[in-house]
Formats: C-alpha cells, structure tokens, sequence
C-alpha cells in the first residue's frame, strides 16, 4: 500500500489551480463503487474530479459501506465499496478504447463494511487474466494496484474472483487514457512499483497538476539535500511531468557521495522498468558544471549525464526491460570527477512488467454471446467477463474450443435447455460461426425457426424441441438434415415440419415496412380523397357510429373529478370565467385551441373551443359527450364537463401540467432528456390507456387519432390518452384531422385505411407503434432529407444493417438495458405490419412493454437494493 491514501487526508491541494487550470477529464472513468446512483455523480473539489456510481457496469454484487469508525479516516470515493458474496467471478466491463494505454487504479479498502473483522483475500483479472492475487490482511488502511495497459478491444473487464471463504470487494476503480507514446513497452503491461517526487513536504500530487492523473508521492531521506526553485518549468515534454513535482529535487546531502535509491522488485526477478525525471533547476555560474553516471547496478551505466536545460524536463528511462541483482534494485547517481556540483534527480517511477498472454475469446463469439445474454436477460452469474476464459471459470452452459495461449478460444457449442427462453431465437446465433451443437430445447420461445441455421456450416446438432415455433421449417435445413444434421423439433405444435407447408410464410421475423414515401404520399392522398368524397356523400346528420361506449361507473380516477361531478355543463359565461377571456392558449388542436382554466380558482383545467366554423350541426354533440364523459380511466385524460350554447362549444378537461410527449422528446420542455425509463413508463401508460378503449369499454371504441401530441403528462409524468372518442363523434374533426394529416405529419395513419375507408383498432395499434418508434428514436416520422423518409423504413433498414444502437435516441447515451430496447423496437415493428392482421392486440403490447420496463428496472435495480443497505 502506498501512502497515498491516508495522506489524501491531510489536504493540502491546489483549489486555486484547479481553477485556474480548468478540467478536462475526457476518457477519464473515475468509479465509486457501491456508491448509490442517487448520489451520482458528484466532485472531490480538492482533485477536481468527477465520480459516478459503479452500478452501471456491473450487475452484480452488492453495496457496502465501511464501519462508521472509518469515517473519519477516508474521504469519498473511499466510504462505500461494492462486494461479491455471490459467484466465483465477478465483473466489470469498461468502455475503452482499443489500442489506447491506459493507467488503471484500483483501490480496495475493507472498513469492517460487514462487521465481521475479517479481511479479505481474493484475485483480481484483467480480462482473461490474472493480474495479481489481493491480499488484505492487515491492511487497515487498504490497499490499491496500478497498471500501465493497453486495451486490446473496445471492452475492458475487471474482474474480482473468489478465491477462498471471504468475499471479494472493491472502492474504487480509475481509468485514465495516457498518450500512445509513453510508457512503451516490448510487451506486457506495467504494474507500477512506485512513483515518486523528491520533496521533504506532505503532498500528493495528482490531477489537475498531472494532466493524466498520475498520483506522485513525496520521498525524501536524511541523505538527501532539498532544493527548489520558483522559477517556472518547462514541462512540454512527452511525459508531461508535473511542474509542482520538478520544482524540487533532491541532491546528496554529502556532496561528494554518489545519490542513492534501492528497491525490491516484487518478484524478486521481474523485468523493470525506469522512469527519472530530471529538471535542472539551479542557475549554473560560468564555472559550474553538474556532470554525473546514471548506474543500475549490474545492468547499465549512462555515464557523463548532462541534464540538456535549464528549467527544462527531461526524462531519462530505460528503453528495454532490465533485471536487478537478487539483492534488489539499486540506482545510483555518480558524480564525474569533472562535476563542480552534485547529481540531482527530481522524480522516479518504477514498474515491473506483467504479462498477459491470454488472448480473448474471439471479439465475433464474444459480440454474439453478449447480444444473446442481452435477448433473453440471462441472468446467470457466471455470465461474466469473458465467456471461456481462464477456462476454469468459462461460462455455465457453452463449451469453447482451445489451441493455445495466442489463438482465441472459439465458443463450439451452446445449451440453454430449459433455461426459461421466451421470445424469438435471436438473429445473433449466427455470429457464433464455429458452433458445432446448439440446444434450445424446452423453453417457451416462439416466432419461425430462422433460415440462417441452414447456413451454419458447422452445426451438427440443433434441439428446439419442447418449444412454441410456429411456421414452417425453411427447406434449406431440412436439406441439411439430408447431410447429417441432427434437428429435434417435437413439442411445438404449431411448427409444420415438412417442405409442405404454407411457402409464403415470411421468415423474416420483422415485419416489411411501407415500400416508400412516395407510396406514402399517394395513400395519404387517396385518403383525402376519400374524405372529401365522403364528405359530399355523407348528410351533415351524422348517424350514431357503432361502438359507442356505454357507462362505465365505478372505474378509476374518481377523486379527482369530484368537485366537478355535479356540474358538467358550463354556460359560455362561465367557459369565459374560467379561461379569464380566453387568456392564455396553451396550443390548438385539430377541432379548436386549447386554453389554460381556473374552476373555483383553484381547480386548473384546460378547455377546448371548438372552432365556430366546425361546429355546425352537431345534433348528437350532447349526448355523445355526455357518454364520452363517463369513460373513465387513469391513463385516459378526464372529460369534465362541456358548453354547449349556441354557436359556442367546448370541452373541458382535466389540466395536464406537463404539456405532450412529443414537447418533451423534442426537447422544446427544457434541455433534459426523459429516460429509457420513464418513457418505457409513458408507453405502458397510453397502452393502459388504449386498451381500455379498446377492450374495457363496451361496446370497444377506436380512438383513431393515436400520435405523440394526444399524449399528455400529468405532474408525474404519468401518461394519459386526450381526444379519445372526438375524431368519430365529430365528422367535421375528422375533416381537419385529414387536412392536417396532408399538410403535416402523415405518418401515424395506418396504410390498410385506404382499402377499407374504416378505421378500426387495428389502425389505433398501427399509430401506437408510430409512436412507440418516436419514443425509442426521438426521430422525426418522415424526413425527406433522410435516405429513409419514413421512419419505419428507417428503422427496418438500421435493423437490417445491424445498426441497432444507432435506432435508439442518443440522448439517452446507451443508458438502457439493451434487451428491453430491442424487445421494444421489435414490438413497435409489429405494431405497424402492413398486413393488420399481423399486428398485435393491446393486451399483448401492454404486457411486452411491462417486459421491457422490468428489464430496464432490473438493470437499474441493483442501485435500489443498496439504498436499503445504508
Ligand atoms: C493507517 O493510517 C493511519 C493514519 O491515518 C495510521 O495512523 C495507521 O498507522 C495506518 N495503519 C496501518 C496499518 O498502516
Ligand atoms: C500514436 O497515435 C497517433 C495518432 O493517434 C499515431 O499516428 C501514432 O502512430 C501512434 N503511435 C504509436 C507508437 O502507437
Ligand atoms: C518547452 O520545451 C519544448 C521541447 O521540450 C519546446 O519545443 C518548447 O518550445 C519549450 N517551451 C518554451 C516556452 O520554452
Ligand atoms: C563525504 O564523503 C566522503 C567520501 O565518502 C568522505 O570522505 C567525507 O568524510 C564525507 N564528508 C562528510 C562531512 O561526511
Ligand atoms: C561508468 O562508466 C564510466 C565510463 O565508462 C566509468 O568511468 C565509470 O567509472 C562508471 N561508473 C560506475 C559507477 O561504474
Ligand atoms: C573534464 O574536463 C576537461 C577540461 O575541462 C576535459 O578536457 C575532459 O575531457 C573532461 N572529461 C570528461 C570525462 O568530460
Ligand atoms: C473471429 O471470428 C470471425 C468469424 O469467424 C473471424 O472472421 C475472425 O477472423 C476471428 N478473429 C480472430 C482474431 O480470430
Ligand atoms: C443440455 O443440457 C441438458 C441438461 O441441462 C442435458 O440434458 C442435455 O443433454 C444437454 N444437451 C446437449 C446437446 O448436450
Ligand atoms: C423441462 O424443464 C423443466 C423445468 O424447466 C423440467 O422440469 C423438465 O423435466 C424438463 N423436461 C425435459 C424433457 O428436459
Ligand atoms: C453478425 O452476423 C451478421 C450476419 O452474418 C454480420 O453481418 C455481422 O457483421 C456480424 N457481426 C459481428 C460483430 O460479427
Ligand atoms: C432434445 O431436447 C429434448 C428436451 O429437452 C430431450 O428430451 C432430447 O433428448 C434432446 N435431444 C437430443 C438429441 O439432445
């Protein structure tokens, strides 16, 4: 353990040059393990650093906190640390960059977190390899291990593995990109043993004095002599040495005696290397010359070093690794016979190389297998780190092939027989292009058996048998089966196993989007047609429309309609009260604009004017109201009461003070972001809401106007369905709806209306699934400019290449669970099958929604559990 630690705690930092200095901390992560995500991120003023919790890159483990009589001795990140108590192998996995050197910090300190004084002792990986072993005994104060490494993949896992009885547990873990060209190694990264300043003062010097947050510690002894200057330094170089670190150095105190520094390598025999920084910082007279032989004892002699300039850095280090004798490593700075004036070294690293021979697994396999545990949630624990390596602590349930140390294992063969699989066989199973057996055999996985296993040469045995499929078995694999494959299929009764079948089927399990926009234009022009003709047609005496909803007493959402429940019909007066003269509009819908009210003062509402012009002839305007008024449902925006006097109509409603989803996707309400979650919230809310339309009311009702403005948020950001039941109850509505729909967003409108002139639940699912592809893209629906106009084709194409993180809103920065953004994609896609049939009802939507909400909830639900720890 390095001092580094403790000495944190003594403070004395340079708060004044972090200001001046500013930060930049790009590719820094800078990790407080088990700190709760509520107390996420916050700064350490003192080193002008940023922490986040760690729960985001990790699914395991727990949060601990150290006994409160720590508390006094560590500072943050240091209070709270996560443990393992579960699992041989733990891990985190760290977005890096490939091929970047990385130093890597990792602090673990104990703190009697479980009460029990025992200390732990457990391994610590890097990837596939062991790094070191993490013994704590004794080590009251912690501990912490540093390695110069670069990263080999995109992907960087940490992991802690358990060795014996105790639990493994970290505090903290920082990573911060260094520049390519130093600390170049022939091979293996470096552990470092030590690194140093020379200064008789207390501190530690990090970020923002070193631009790469190196930690320098001081190191003095009685044979050295301090100097210092004032003077600036010139530090420019490629190892950027602090200038607060080179301001000093130490000389022998004994002028005429060589400067001295021993060490012992851990092991003993390691291969070193040497980094000594020096800086002349000592004006030199006309007469004076500071000349001296840098030896490592028993490897080499630099002899007649001059330090080049005055003021200025310079780093002399060992180009290749070096072995000390096996008493240890011993530096000495020599002074030439012609030197007036003593060495002079102002700072000093130290490393021992470690090796990392382990390659990977294949990046193809691992990419494949990671995508899968993503699919299908698998929540198994020894999916960690790399899937088959060290081999001792492969993952449960794949078997890998091994060559040797620099071949990458090769996954060969998966079972995740009754494992609990639902959903689809996920397209990324073709990513495992070595895999020799693959059993799915009894889960509840549903959908066709996908073409692509035909195409995976090597299979010799698939089971998919004791499962849902449904479809045909494509003939290529049944030509397979002709060449030795074993295929097991019984148990899916709906699985047609001959070449007989229906040969329509699509295999393709997304479903094909609108050709293009200009077929898009010509339907939403047939569809205006078709208004304008049915306009004429139809007497201005609109027929009662089938399904309206009948009462609907005792349902949700009562309470907040009480004050009202008496009075329902308001004279145009009193809509003028309320409003203040119509003071302040609050946006104008498709049958009037909407205004901002007050009932009893208190009371906020909004009321809808309907437009003078469109509201002739509405002989059915009090009674359809009146019924609109007692469908009643917490996701569906209350109908309060209406006016009804004359040429004046209006609807009054319940105030939602959150404005509309598309404002909020948009970003027109403020800069912040919604969530994955609260918009997978927001969607099961409308789908609540739209499914009691759909199946709570009887007879069901369409709400036909389904899109991202008819969804309001409540202060809660709950999610309620408004302008359900207009667009059929007023044809006029209707009229400006399809004008709008020329002149604005067609895209909601479901393609099959121009065949059928009707609308039906079918078209509300199309439009829900219009809006369920905003809220994952935040995309608009048709953009010309786009190589895709319309969304849906613009999803599918993204789905096809692959590209399935570039569909999802980059404001949410990938903070999602990756199966629940899939699930939800693929079920928007479903929604708008150009075939309505194919579309799902939604009670299905609903529940596949929650699916993916619990995900998303699980991923983040780690966070919450330790909430309840503290
Ligand atoms: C831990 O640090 C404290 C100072 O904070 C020191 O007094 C104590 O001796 C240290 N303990 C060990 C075991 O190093
Ligand atoms: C360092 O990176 C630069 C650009 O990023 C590249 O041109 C150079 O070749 C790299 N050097 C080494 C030693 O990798
Ligand atoms: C600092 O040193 C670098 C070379 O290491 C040099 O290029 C640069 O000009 C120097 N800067 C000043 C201000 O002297
Ligand atoms: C300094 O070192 C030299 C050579 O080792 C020795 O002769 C001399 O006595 C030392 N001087 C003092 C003051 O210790
Ligand atoms: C270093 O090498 C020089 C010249 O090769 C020699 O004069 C000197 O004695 C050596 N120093 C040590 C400490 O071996
Ligand atoms: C020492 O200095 C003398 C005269 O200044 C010079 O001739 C000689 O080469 C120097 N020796 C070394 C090793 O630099
Ligand atoms: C990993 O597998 C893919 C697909 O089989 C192959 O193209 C690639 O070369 C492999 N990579 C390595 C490093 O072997
Ligand atoms: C898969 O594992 C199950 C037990 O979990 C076993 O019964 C079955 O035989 C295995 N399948 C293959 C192909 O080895
Ligand atoms: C299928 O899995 C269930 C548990 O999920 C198990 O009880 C049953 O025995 C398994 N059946 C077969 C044929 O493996
Ligand atoms: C996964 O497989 C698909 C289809 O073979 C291929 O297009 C894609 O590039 C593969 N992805 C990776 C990361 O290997
Ligand atoms: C396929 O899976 C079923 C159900 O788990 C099992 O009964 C059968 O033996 C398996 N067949 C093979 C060849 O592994």
């Amino acid at each position: 353990m390095k001092s580094r630690l403790f000495l944190a705690m003594i403070g004395t930092f340079a708060v004044m040059d972090l200001m001046v200095r500013g930060q930049n901390q790009e590719g820094f992560i800078s990790l407080d393990c088990g700190l709760p995500i509520e107390e996420s991120p916050y700064s350490v003023p003192s080193i002008g650093l940023t922490f986040t919790s760690d729960s985001t890159f990790i699914q395991t483990g727990k949060n601990g906190r150290v006994d409160k009589e720590f508390n006094k001795r560590f500072r943050k990140p240091y209070l709270t640390l996560r443990y393992f108590p579960k699992g041989k192998r733990n891990c985190y996995s760290l977005s890096v960059k490939r091929g970047t050197r990385y130093l890597i910090l990792i602090t673990f300190i104990y703190g009697n977190y479980d009460g029990l004084n025992v200390y732990p002792n457990f391994d610590l990986y890097l990837g596939p390899d062991k790094w070191t072993t993490i013994d704590m005994e004794g080590r009251q104060n912690g501990t912490d291990e540093e390695i110069i490494h670069k990263a080999r993949s995109n992907s960087l896992d940490i992991c802690l593995v358990k060795t014996g009885a105790t639990s493994p547990i970290i505090s903290a873990i920082e990573l911060r990109p260094l520049k390519n060209d130093t600390y170049v190694t022939y091979s293996g990264s470096l552990s470092n043993s030590f690194r140093v300043y020379c200064s008789n003062s207390e501190r530690e010097i990090r970020y923002v004095d070193d631009v790469y947050d190196r930690v320098w510690t001081p190191f003095f002894s009685p044979s050295f002599t301090q100097i210092t200057t004032s003077l600036n330094i010139n530090n420019s170089d490629t190892f950027v040495v602090p200038k607060s670190v080179l301001k000093s150095a130490a000389t022998p105190t004994n002028a005429s005696k060589p400067l001295t520094i021993t060490w012992t390598p851990k092991p003993s025999n390691a291969e070193v290397y040497i980094y000594m920084h020096f800086a002349e910082i000592q004006t030199l007279q006309a007469n004076e010359r500071r000349e001296f032989d840098v030896v490592l004892k028993g490897n080499f002699n630099h002899s007649g070093f001059k330090i080049p300039k005055l003021l200025e850095a310079f780093t002399l280090y060992t180009a290749a690794p070096v072995q000390c004798d096996s008493d240890g490593c011993n530096l000495q700075l020599v002074r030439t016979p012609n030197s007036t004036l003593p060495p002079l070294i102002n700072a000093l690293e130290a490393y021992t190389v470690i090796e990392f021979p382990q390659l990977e697994t294949n990046l193809s396999d691992i990419f494949a297998i990671k995508n899968i545990k993503a699919t299908y949630r698998m929540g198994i624990i020894s999916w960690q780190g790399d899937p088959c390596l060290p081999q001792e602590l492969s993952w449960e349930k794949l078997r890998c092939s091994y060559i040797d140390l620099s071949t990458p294992p090769r996954i060969v063969s998966l079972n995740l027989s009754a494992s609990g699989l639902t959903g689809r066989i996920p397209p990324y199973l073709q990513n495992l292009t070595q895999i020799q057996e693959l059993d799915l055999s009894n889960n509840s996985l549903t959908g066709h058996v996908p073409a692509f296993l035909a195409n995976m040469k090597l299979l010799s045995l698939i089971n998919l048998s004791g499962n849902n499929l449904n479809g045909s078995v494509p003939q290529a694999l049944l030509d397979r089966v002709k060449e030795g494959l074993m295929l097991k299929l019984e148990g899916n009764p709906d699985l047609c196993k001959s070449s007989l079948c229906n040969p329509k089927e699509k295999k393709n399990f997304l479903f094909p989007a609108i050709a293009s926009a200009a077929s898009l234009l010509v339907i939403v022009m047939v569809v205006a047609l078709i208004f304008v003709f049915r306009k004429k047609k139809v007497p201005s005496d609109v027929p009662a429309p089938p399904g309206m909803p009948v009462a609907d007493v005792g349902h949700t959402s009562h309470s907040e309609l009480s004050f009202l429940s008496k009075k329902i019909r308001f004279t145009y007066i009193e809509v003028q009260q309320m409003t203040n003269k119509f003071e302040r509009a609050l946006g104008e819908g498709g049958f009037g604009v909407v205004y901002h009210g007050c009932v009893n003062g208190t009371q906020q509402v909004a009321v809808k004017v309907l437009s003078q012009s469109s509201s002739q002839g509405y002989k059915h305007f009090k009674a359809e109201v009146e019924l609109l008024m007692r469908v009643h449902h917490i996701n569906l925006v209350s109908l309060i009461g209406y006016c009804d006097e004359g040429d004046h109509l209006a609807l009054i409603y319940e105030y939602m003070p959150n404005g509309d989803l598309k404002q909020h996707l948009s970003g027109k309400r403020g800069r912040f972001f919604l969530s994955w979650e609260t918009r997978l919230n927001i969607a099961v809310n409308a789908a609540l809401g739209l499914e009691y339309l759909h199946s709570g009311c009887k007879p069901p009702m369409v709400h036909r106007d389904i899109k991202s403005t008819n969804i309001l948020l409540d202060e809660r950001f709950q999610a309620k369905l408004a302008d359900f039941g207009l667009s059929r109850s007023f044809p006029n509505g209707n009229e400006i709806y399809v004008s709008t729909v020329v002149a604005g967003t067609p895209g909601y409108l479901d393609p099959e209306y121009y065949q059928t002139n009707w609308l039906t639940e079918k078209s509300d699912i199309y439009s829900f699934g219009i809006v369920l592809l905003e809220i994952i893209t935040n995309r608009p629906i048709i953009e010309q400019s786009r190589e895709k106009p319309h969304i849906v084709e613009w999803v599918e194409c993204k789905i096809r290449k692959g590209e399935i993180g570039n569909i999802v809103d980059p404001n949410i920065h990938r903070d999602y669970d990756i199966g629940s953004a899939w699930k939800a994609i693929e079920l928007a896609m479903s929604c708008v099958s150009l075939i309505s049939a194919r579309r799902p009802n939604m009670s299905r939507v609903v529940n596949d929604l929650k699916e993916c909400l619990i995900s998303e909830k699980l991923r983040i639900g780690e966070s919450q559990e330790m909430d309840s720890m503290r």
